[in-house]
């Protein structure tokens, strides 16, 4: 099967993903007939296709190419007079979320290596999927910064009060390290469920330049998830990783009172290991996050993912935690 193939493949999933998370697909570089594409099946195209790193990260390039935008000249361009309380509140809060990126992609660089070294010999292709996972941090890392500078340089223009330096280095603190194939799918949720924030966010605001930044931070999103499905995909896909991992953290996610629930829980916790953005939104930014059709979505998006990742379709809570429950036992 060629490349043709496997474009087609991946721009139906991205436009599917688009689709449940509630933005419209639009923007530079994403309407271009023959563009690049993240790889669904990423651990057949090395083992099978006997493709290389060389072809996939130049792939990877050619995305991130063609997907950059510039966030000086959007922030330069929004009419603060434009902006309502609502809109103001969620440019200060999405600047500090934006803060936690970075620790979690200087993390899966040194987790991504570390784990690479430990397949090569006992499964190569493994190997180079993980290898390709710690490359592409390296993007991520630089589309987090645009919407973390974006957002906080944003707030400060509007007249909120710098962050301390005490404060940034709080924000960078790194998570712990966890099993790679609970991590990605983790990382799949969390950008998942910002990108819905966004699409809520963006219905609200008037300006058209901060309605385009989140927009184009919301597509960032999509995209990013798009990678952490293909990579937890391939770890699944291995047979090295076990798929209960990755339904143990969806049933984190979606049961009662989970972390999909974030701002719109009764309590904000403490977690003295990291930042969770979600948990820090308040008043009327935290309402839009947890709007009924914003948690449908969100959901939807979730068991959507869990099911890239596993093979294994789902369509409740209660199921998902059934059908982990049947993984555990085995
Ligand atoms: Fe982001
Ligand atoms: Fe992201």
């Amino acid at each position: 099967m060629g490349a043709a193939f496997f474009q087609e493949v991946s721009t139906a999933g991205e436009s599917r993903l688009f689709e449940l998370s509630g933005l419209s697909e639009s923007g530079p570089g994403l309407s271009e007939r023959r563009r690049p594409t993240v790889i669904p099946e990423l651990y057949r195209a090395f083992r099978e296709e006997r493709r290389t790193l060389v072809d996939i990260l130049w792939e990877q390039h050619r995305f991130h190419e063609s997907r950059r935008w510039n966030a000086v000249e959007l922030v330069e361009s929004v009419r603060p007079e434009n902006l309502t309380d609502l809109d103001r509140f969620v440019v200060w809060s999405a600047g500090r979320a934006e803060m936690t990126a970075k620790p979690s992609a200087d993390r899966m660089a040194r987790l991504a290596d570390v784990e690479c070294r430990r397949w090569q010999g006992k499964d190569d292709a493994l190997a180079s999927v993980i290898q390709a996972l710690g490359s592409w941090s390296r993007y991520w890392n630089e589309e987090e910064s645009h919407h973390e500078m974006g957002f906080s340089q944003l707030a400060l223009q509007l007249g909120f009060e710098p962050l301390s330096d005490a404060s940034v280095i709080d924000y960078r603190k790194v998570f712990p390290d966890d099993d790679l194939l609970r991590t990605l799918t983790m990382l799949s949720f969390s950008e998942g469920i910002a990108a819905v924030n966004y699409g809520q966010y963006a219905r609200h605001v008037r300006d058209p330049s901060l309605r385009m930044l989140i927009k184009q931070v919301g597509a960032d999103e999509v995209q990013h998830m798009q990678y952490f499905i293909s990579f937890a995909k391939a770890l699944a896909d291995s047979g090295a990783y076990a798929p209960k991992e990755s339904f143990a953290v969806a049933h984190l996610f979606l049961r009662e009172g989970g972390e999909l629930y974030g701002s719109s829980r009764a309590h904000v916790e403490y977690r003295g290991t990291h930042t969770n953005w979600w948990d820090h939104l308040e008043d009327g930014a935290g309402k839009a996050a947890a709007a009924p059709e914003a948690l449908e979505r969100k959901r939807t998006l979730i068991l959507h993912a869990l099911k890239r990742i596993t093979g294994i379709s789902c369509s409740s809570p209660q199921e998902v935690e059934d059908v982990w429950m049947d993984l555990v036992g085995d």
